[in-house]
């Protein structure tokens, strides 16, 4: 590999969108951020200087960060934050991985301006093992606000309640013509007849998990969070927040113009949320100006089955360069409770959660608490005091975790990490509790891919093990744990730092649904974490 440098400055921007305009914390002044292209096996270098008046810290989503924890961005686990007036320089080598990953902040909510995608292309020399594309394009989805997302940040966790929801979805920064003031700025992405088209599509969303078509064309998913899949071909995709994936489009229809589009889908009864449609244009070089868009097909924000039979379909493409080793034994087996709960309203706070309290989120009842120190500076350092060590391997009693709430709703507050030794293999399952609502949660750990070797409805059983996928699960870094139901997963832990397990739907994350493991060193000298860059930020 080679060495890419990248420069990001952190600037405002006034923009416009939904004939509101505002202030946005920017990266080099655009809206979505730049994309970065690099190949397998670089070493990436960003030098990311804060010239805005808040705190920020970048996240490289997806990338394995071997042994560079330093780098991985997620604001006091690795790092604390990039004050005002000052810079930290990214660096990592980017190994055994090839597709689509993005970037974003990783303090706050500032990700709903600060994010872009983060392509990884073959080592030099080295084709896809699909058909190659004529053209490739990246496709980031977001969410818009009227407001100023601080604002709907700060005014949310003062009163422990649900924040504002978004005014609109994005594609490439656009609402697109389905929203008012929008159709002159839609993104539109020419095709010539005849030719192939690689999608490079994140769902850079805050708070929710989206369907994604393209009217009239068929979508052969290649490769899900930077890893290969068997072409699996599909009208629909589903994707949650924080995930990615590439899909190839033949632009074999009539010439003209058609809507690539995308609608939420929510899983949780009764709630609230933007129920509205983002479109782009694909557009046939030789179609009319005056040409029509068709509108896609989309499942229903409440198709559950859809979503299900989605994420069931997928599967690893083992290939020379990247093996499909699962994990057949299991060192250390995980049972987390991820879902919903209260928590104490903060002093002097009006709360608007059941009986005064604040909405919370734990995994296995505990609701994490950031601390004020890096995680891995005081793990490094042996820093004592920031955190413990004893978020429990399984909850505390179990219960029917689809079935009635159980009386006490409260979560424990703490900052508990899960300590593994190096090379363990883990088996995680993952399950959704009905405490206040069943609902589907995108858990994220950074540092790893795994594979999901099940999924299921309903209360994991033992049994549920003799039908895991040994063989080729899809490997991800981000799945979506079935609303009242479960997942298994499975990772070898196999680079040492302190890595970040949590719901990347915002919500959630800032109440708490989150954890981090501290995988140790090994013995030999390439099994343990490189020494902190002199540039890291302080804990001040
Ligand atoms: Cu994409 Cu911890 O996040």
């Amino acid at each position: 590999g080679i060495t890419r440098n990248f420069e990001f400055n952190v600037t405002y921007l006034n923009i416009s969108r939904l004939c509101h305009s505002k202030q946005v914390v920017s990266i080099n002044g655009q809206l979505p951020g730049p994309t970065i292209h690099v190949n397998e096996g670089d070493r990436v270098i960003i030098k990311v200087t804060n010239f805005v008046d808040s705190n920020v810290s970048i996240h490289w989503h997806g990338v394995r960060q071997f042994r560079s924890g330093w780098a991985d961005g997620p604001a006091y686990v690795t790092q604390c934050p990039i004050q005002s007036g000052d810079s930290y320089t990214y660096n990592f080598t980017v190994l055994s991985q090839s597709g689509t990953l993005w970037w974003h902040a990783h303090i706050t909510w500032t990700r709903a301006t600060v994010h872009g995608a983060l392509i990884i292309h073959p080592k030099r020399g080295v084709t896809y093992p699909f058909q190659q594309p004529d053209d490739e394009v990246p496709l980031v989805l977001g969410e818009w606000w009227n407001a100023k997302v601080e604002d709907v940040f700060t005014e949310f966790t003062a009163v422990g309640g649900l924040p504002n929801i978004s005014d609109a979805y994005t594609i490439n920064g656009q609402p697109g013509p389905l929203y008012k003031c929008s159709t002159k700025d839609a993104f539109v992405m020419d095709v010539t007849p005849g030719k192939t088209y690689l999608l490079r599509i994140i769902n850079a969303g805050l708070n929710n998990e989206l369907f994604f078509s393209v009217a009239n064309h068929t979508l052969l998913v290649v490769e899900t969070d930077a890893l290969y899949t068997k072409p699996f071909s599909t009208k629909t995709i589903f994707i949650t927040p924080g995930q990615t994936m590439s899909v190839l489009l033949q632009a074999n229809q009539s010439i003209g113009k058609y809507y690539i589009a995308a609608r939420p889908y929510a899983s949780a009864v009764n709630a609230s949320f933007d129920n509205t449609t983002t479109t782009a244009i694909l557009n046939y070089q030789g179609s009319s100006d005056s040409a029509q868009p068709i509108l896609p097909e989309l499942p229903e924000f409440n198709d559950t089955a859809f979503a299900d039979h989605f994420d069931s379909s997928l599967r690893s493409l083992p290939t020379t360069d990247y093996p499909v080793n699962v994990p057949q034994t299991v060192d250390r087996s995980l049972f987390f409770t991820v879902g919903l709960a209260v928590k104490p309203c903060p002093l002097n706070h009006t709360c608007v959660g059941p009986n005064g309290n604040s909405l919370a989120a734990a995994v296995n009842n505990v609701s994490f608490v950031l601390p004020h120190v890096a995680l891995l500076q005081a793990h490094y350092f042996n820093i004592q005091g920031v955190f413990t060590t004893d978020l429990p391997d399984q909850p505390a009693q179990l219960l029917d975790f689809t079935g009635k709430p159980p009386k006490n709703l409260e979560a424990a507050e703490g900052t508990k990490l899960t300590v593994i030794p190096y090379g363990v293999n883990v088996q995680l399952v993952l399950q959704d509790t009905s405490t206040l609502a069943t609902e589907n949660h995108p858990i994220h750990l950074h540092g790893y891919n795994f594979f999901v070797v099940g999924r299921g409805f309903g209360n994991f059983h033992p049994a549920n093990s003799s039908s895991f996928n040994l063989v080729d699960p899809p490997q991800r870094n981000t799945l979506g744990v079935p609303a009242g139901g479960w997942a298994a997963l499975r990772f070898k832990a196999d680079n040492p730092g302190v890595w970040f397990m949590h719901c990347h739907l915002e919500i959630h994350n800032t109440w708490g649904l989150e954890m981090a493991f501290i995988v140790q060193d090994g013995n030999r000298p390439d099994q343990k974490m490189l020494p902190p860059p002199n540039d890291l930020p302080r804990c001040v």
